[in-house]
């Protein structure tokens, strides 16, 4: 199975460039399933479920988010409805959602995971804790194919994400940090992993935001309005293929497309 997972889709310009190559290599069998971090698809700020509809037909299989995920409010009643959406699964037990959604295709079951790191990132649960109280479930349930986007700020603590699970699902790559780092590998016990898969959006700015107005919160310390850039517009992500019989990653290719 050919997994296609892009980094952080940020505002118009990443939805434009996320439906231009997972609907492409969609349409023509390249990917069988394809996932999207979707946390800055709406200006920036979280997700509305016409633009989570928008990218679900452009070929998204699943959504993940992260601590943008409340970010627009009416999200949060769609949350608890639609099944593609996850947000990290070490929130608080009452919060709306689910942090794991499991997926029949032909080829088996696909599970996809989030989970939001603790350094530099607003309080949460135990990431590791709650990475093995899903995989208790077993594979009868969640299928020999599960996806983890671990969001998170720090490249130790995703590494350690990628080593802890190593073996125990197939994929591990990171979110949040919209640089794509250049350490894909199929790590000892068989798991595919990166540390971030980048952004899928506008490069000429500050992780997508206009530079301008970065520059200046940065200079005066004062609020500012953050407008999604629009220059250098790519999609970044990782192409994985999964041996489905075993749930091990045979190959990992990092994508970095220029779409205008
Ligand atoms: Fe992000
Ligand atoms: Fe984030």
């Amino acid at each position: 199975m050919n997994i296609l997972i892009a980094g952080d889709i940020v505002g118009g310009p990443g939805r434009l460039a996320f439906a231009a190559v997972a609907g492409r290599m969609k349409q023509a069998g390249q990917v069988d399933f394809v996932i999207g971090n979707a946390e800055n698809a709406a200006g920036g700020r979280g997700i509305t479920m016409p633009l989570a509809e928008a990218l679900f037909a452009a070929g998204a299989d699943a959504l993940t988010l992260g601590d943008h995920v409340w970010d627009q409010r009416e999200i949060v009643k769609a949350l608890d409805r639609e099944p593609r959406l996850v947000r990290p699964a070490n929130y608080a037990p009452t919060c709306p959602g689910r942090g794991w959604s499991t997926f029949e295709t032909p080829l088996g079951k696909v599970t996809v995971m989030s989970l939001q790191g603790r350094t530099f990132m607003p309080p949460s649960d135990c990431p590791f804790r709650a990475a093995d109280a899903i995989l208790q479930r077993g594979s009868a349930d969640l299928g020999k194919i599960i996806v983890v986007d671990m969001h998170a700020e720090a490249t130790s603590e995703k590494i350690a994400m990628g080593r802890y699970l190593d073996g125990r699902v197939s994929v591990v790559v990171g979110t949040h940090t919209h640089v794509q780092t250049a350490d894909d590998a199929i790590l000892p016990k068989g798991t595919a992993y990166l540390t971030d898969l980048g952004m899928t959006g506008p490069k000429d700015s500050v992780l997508g935001r206009d530079v301008g107005a970065v520059l200046k919160k940065f200079l005066t310390g004062m609020p500012q309005q953050f407008e999604v850039a629009t220059g250098d517009v790519r999609f970044e992500g990782l192409l994985v293929t999964v041996d489905e019989k075993t749930g091990f990653a045979t190959k990992v290719k990092r994508i970095q497309e220029k779409i205008s």
